[in-house]
């Protein structure tokens, strides 16, 4: 089981802080602040999407219901945000609140969208990179602000983060489908049968044969539909290059990141960064 966060998001601000050869103090309460509004994203997130596991636990919302779960999430962005303020840059201030923003706005896209199948892909890639890579591109450009990277750094980085996050989401939707639930530390099919249209399923409402497609979108109107039903989709997902499909998309955002941090001068955070990247493609 995996029972402890991946801590993806204060590695990178670690990472990107010191390729830039930041010497300071500031990275560690960065980082930490990042994975706090991280964590707080969770814990509303598991609300909305009445998810009863989260990295191989009961998930708050499914131990202390709603109410509390509200609070605890609100505190925690707060004491994030609050704890900010003792940053020496006002940017570094300014990003940790307009993310945070952009992460709901994410997430209320993404609820509101919820259950309609003529979702575009351009809605689904515009709806992670709000509610997932804003976060890490902010985590990456923190890190370089922190290392006094010059404009034209801090975007590179930035961009870095966003491709990453967009791969990561792209991949995490995908195992979904395909995942292993020990490993992963939730249970999968949870999209599906939330009503989240994610992009193996946009893929095969646009491309699978007539047939397929009708009893797809029969099978997704059902109320509370079975294991069965849920197993049924699964099969047609996996039968008309859908999975396949995703996962390209997911390597190209990838490649993209790999691109942009080859830019930088080699060294061993450099490195890792590129293969972070190629890492988040085999999980
Ligand atoms: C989960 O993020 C939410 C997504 C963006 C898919 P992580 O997979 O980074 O969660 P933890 O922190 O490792 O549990
Ligand atoms: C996580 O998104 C919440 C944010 C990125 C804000 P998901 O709902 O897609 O991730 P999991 O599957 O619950 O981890
Ligand atoms: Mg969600
Ligand atoms: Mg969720």
């Amino acid at each position: 089981f995996q029972t402890n966060g991946k801590r993806i998001r204060p590695a990178l601000l670690l990472l990107c802080s010191k390729l830039l050869g930041y010497k300071g103090k500031e990275h560690i309460l960065m980082s930490t602040l990042v994975e706090a509004i991280h964590t707080a994203s969770l814990i509303h997130d598991d609300i909305i999407d009445n998810s009863k596991i989260r990295r191989g636990k009961e998930s708050i919302h499914a131990r202390w219901g709603p109410n509390i779960t509200v609070l605890l999430g609100d505190y925690l962005y707060i004491k994030a945000l609050g704890l900010s303020l003792q940053s020496k840059h006002r940017q570094i201030i300014q990003i940790l609140t307009s993310i945070s923003a952009r992460m709901v706005e994410g997430e209320l896209t993404e609820y509101y969208l919820s259950g309609n199948l003529e979702l575009a892909e351009k809605d689904y890639l515009d709806i992670i990179n709000k509610k997932t890579a804003s976060l890490f591109s902010a985590s990456c450009r923190i890190g370089g602000i922190l290392g006094k990277a010059s404009k034209k750094e801090e975007n590179y980085l930035a961009e870095y983060g966003a491709n990453l996050g967009m791969s990561f989401q792209i991949i995490d939707d995908l195992l979904d489908f395909t995942g292993d639930e020990k490993t992963l530390g939730k249970p999968i099919l949870c999209d599906l049968s939330e009503g989240r249209i994610t992009l193996p399923l946009i893929y095969t409402l646009n491309n699978d044969g007539r047939e397929n497609k009708k009893r797809v979108i029969e099978l997704l109107k059902q109320k509370n539909q079975d294991r069965e039903s849920l197993e049924e989709i699964l099969k047609i997902v996996k039968s008309n290059g859908a999975l396949d499909y995703t996962h390209k998309k997911a390597e190209e955002f990838s490649h993209k990141s790999r691109e942009i941090i080859s830019q930088f001068p080699k060294s061993a955070q450099q490195e890792a960064l590129s293969l972070l990247s190629e890492f988040i493609l085999k999980r």
